[in-house]
């Protein structure tokens, strides 16, 4: 069984890392490994395929950066001619970017089975582009594996029938456990001279974020007065270097004495920030999950969220991009009251196991 597994974009990386790793110990499944070059720097690409052990891509895309629809446009003219020449008997998709949308479609008018990892999460936000690339790619999926029951009943209630779906937890979290004590010893606290637990890291790329100037001032704002009570350390997106440069706010960034930017991070030297944290600021999707697992509290800058565990159980609040909410809920952490709690069983780090059961 030839597999045709995508992926893309940064986040996609940690989550096809334990998939690969699983499908190798079946003899019968030979894996294609498919990046479409959406993310094509070194730290926001190759670095996680060093570091997490996944074996050079089969096929390389080369689509690169643009509009939405160029975008997917391009992925979706690239991959169809590489699906119609490997002629793959499954394709299977990750997560929620672009490329997982792009090629999904393609997949399903070839006539391809087709696998989506993470399917049934949603915000209800369309606003969003991954909301509409969730909504999209499992509206054609054959083989929908779920994260959480929430998920399953999500899809319940979009008509897909209950014998295309199996909950088989989050995939991020097996990559996260497998890499977790490797990644709390890294050097990088000492390279940037931090203490466990005394600074925040940062997180932040979201296009309502950081391409609306007046978003991103409110929350430079909110920065300006935590970084009086504590380091921020921001490994920062190039879309948000770009917008900060664009709206001639580097003044505002750089007058902030305790504010400290970086370029962004591989997996271990990132997982490495985020775990001796004290807190996390961020837009991230993936990032919630991971801070709820490592029982870290974590304020999500989004007026929702397509991961509702991490709200209801978990360590998450939504902070939107509200001064003032941003600046409170960090004091409260500051102040020792921060929110613990649980996450679902079923994140156990045997996800990928799963996985390739139930797509075989
Ligand atoms: C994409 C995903 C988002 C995910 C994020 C993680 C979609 C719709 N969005 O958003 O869900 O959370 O990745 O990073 O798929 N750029 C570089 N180097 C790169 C890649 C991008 O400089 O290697 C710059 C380019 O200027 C580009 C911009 O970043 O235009 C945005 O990249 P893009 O892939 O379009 O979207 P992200 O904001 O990264």
């Amino acid at each position: 069984m030839k597999i045709a597994c995508v992926v893309g974009a940064r986040p996609n990386f940690m989550k096809i890392a334990p998939i690969l790793a699983e499908m190798k110990k079946y003899p019968d499944i030979e894996p294609v490994l498919v990046h479409t070059g959406q993310h094509y720097d070194y730290e926001m690409s190759q670095v996680f395929f060093e570091e997490l052990n996944i074996p050079k891509p089969d096929v390389y895309l080369e689509v690169g950066s643009g509009s939405q629809a160029v975008q997917t446009g391009k992925i979706m003219m690239r991959f169809e001619e590489m699906a119609t020449e490997h002629k793959p008997d499954m394709v299977l998709v990750v997560g929620d970017v672009n490329s997982t949308m792009a090629c999904a479609i393609v997949a399903a008018k070839l006539l391809i089975p087709l696998a989506h990892v993470e399917a049934g999460i949603r915000s209800f936000d369309r606003t969003m582009p991954e909301e509409i690339n969730r909504v999209l790619t499992d509206a054609i999926s054959d083989y929908l594996l779920t994260p959480t029951e929430g998920a399953n009943e999500n899809l319940s209630k979009e008509g897909i029938p209950e014998d295309k779906v199996t909950l088989v937890g989050d995939i991020m979290i097996d990559t996260l456990l497998k890499y977790k004590d490797q990644a709390a010893s890294n050097p990088i606290l000492r390279t940037l001279g931090l203490e466990k637990k005394s600074y925040v890291l940062m997180t932040m790329h979201r296009p309502f974020n950081v391409d609306i100037k007046e978003n991103l001032i409110n929350i430079l704002n909110a920065l300006k007065e935590i970084q009086k009570h504590i380091r921020i350390v921001f490994p920062m997106h190039p879309r948000t270097k770009a917008r900060i440069e664009k709206f001639g706010l580097d003044k505002v960034v750089e007058s902030m004495e305790n504010f400290t930017i970086i370029e962004p991070l591989g997996y271990l030297e990132f997982m490495g920030l985020m775990i001796n944290s004290k807190f996390v600021l961020s837009d991230s999707g993936g990032m919630q999950t991971e801070t709820t697992v490592l029982n870290i509290p974590c304020l999500t800058m989004r007026e929702n969220t397509e991961r509702h565990e991490t709200i209801e159980d978990g360590t998450n609040i939504l902070v939107g991009n509200n001064t003032q909410k941003i600046i409170d809920e960090s004091k409260k952490i500051l102040a020792g009251k921060g929110k613990s709690g649980t996450y679902p069983e079923i994140w156990d780090g045997h996800t990928a196991e799963r996985i390739v059961k139930a797509i075989i």
